[in-house]
């Protein structure tokens, strides 16, 4: 039986990647902005109260320009805070449980270790609390939500670390990148994978189960900027002189959002409930590397 899924988002880099990779028995009806703006409380409600069939609905909208969030604070809430409010309260009076995506951006940087789904959390910036105030509003107002926190994503398509040094690498000699940041780098198509994989088993899912609440998660292994930035040209570059790169601490680029520099995320969760971890950052992003190349050659 195929199980279906309602998807907020079409165009974004996680939105692409569930598109991409659903086959067989899970088919997604993806929501572009056209056809649902996600502010538009009614709407959103309308969408999923109407929806012919849908087994589960999964969020792959947000407002992530993190440091725009900061001129645009009533925005950054209205898609990341009121939009996930509106889709778990359809969701709760259809029935159907509700998939949220979230960020390590709601907390400060501050702890040694890795953070785990417990830990307290406190955003710098406006973009954080607006996931932050997503998150609990999502698990409040529904009793079958999973607000899986990822950090650092990188996909084959739209904006992202990998394609930002790729374009910076192929014009300029000598790249400065930051060394003090570190955090779990993540592949959009891992987990897209991982929603995919579980979206059947998460549908038929009572309220009380364990799989429901807040999840990290992340590739396995932590890296820094400057870290990501030597593994990519290495991967992607193997043959070709990559640029020159100069390990530089957060202080040198000052953004309109503090950044945290700790955001490593733990995934005991992931593998005591789950039973799964995903693979190492390294071989996800030789992969997505790969989609690239490809994707080039056909273009
Ligand atoms: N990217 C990262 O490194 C990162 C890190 C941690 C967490 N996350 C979280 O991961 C999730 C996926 O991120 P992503 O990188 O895939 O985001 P993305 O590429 O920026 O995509 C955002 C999507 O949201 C849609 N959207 C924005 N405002 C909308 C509105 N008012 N109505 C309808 N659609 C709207 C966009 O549509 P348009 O194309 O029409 O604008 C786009 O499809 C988000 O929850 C994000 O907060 C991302």
């Amino acid at each position: 039986m195929t199980t279906t899924i309602l998807q907020f988002g079409a165009t974004g880099q996680l939105a692409r990647e569930m598109m991409l990779r659903s086959s067989g028995g899970v088919a997604i009806r993806a929501l572009s902005r056209a056809e649902v703006d996600v502010t538009d409380a009614e709407a959103v409600a309308r969408a999923i109260g109407e929806a012919p069939d849908v087994d589960l609905v999964f969020n792959a909208t947000a407002y992530a320009a993190v440091d725009k969030a900061q001129s645009e604070p009533d925005l950054a809430h209205a898609v990341n805070a009121r939009a996930p409010e509106a889709m778990a309260r359809a969701c709760q009076a259809r029935g159907v449980p509700l998939i949220h995506i979230s960020t390590d951006m709601v907390f400060d940087g501050e702890k040694a270790g890795a953070y785990v789904e417990t830990d307290a959390t406190n955003p710098l910036h406006v973009y954080g609390a607006s996931k932050l105030a997503g998150e609990r509003a999502v698990l409040e107002n529904c009793d079958r939500a999973l607000v899986a926190r990822v950090s650092w994503l990188f996909s084959a398509f739209g904006q992202n670390f990998l394609q930002m040094m790729l374009k910076l690498g192929a014009t300029q000699p000598l790249l400065r990148v930051v060394d003090d940041q570190r955090a779990c780098p993540t592949a959009s198509g891992d987990v897209a994978g991982f929603m995919l994989s579980q979206a059947q088993r998460l549908s038929r899912l009572p309220a009380d189960a364990p799989e429901w609440g807040l999840l990290h998660l992340v590739n396995d292994g932590v890296a820094t900027r400057y870290q990501m930035a030597q593994a990519i040209f290495e991967l992607a570059w193997p043959d070709r002189a990559a640029p020159g790169m100069q390990p530089v601490p957060t202080s040198a680029f000052p953004t309109p959002a503090r950044r945290a520099l700790n955001c490593e995320l733990d995934t005991a969760k992931l593998r005591g409930v789950f039973g799964l971890t995903l693979r190492p950052w390294r071989e996800a992003l030789e992969d997505t590397i790969e989609d690239l190349n490809l994707a080039a050659v056909n273009a």
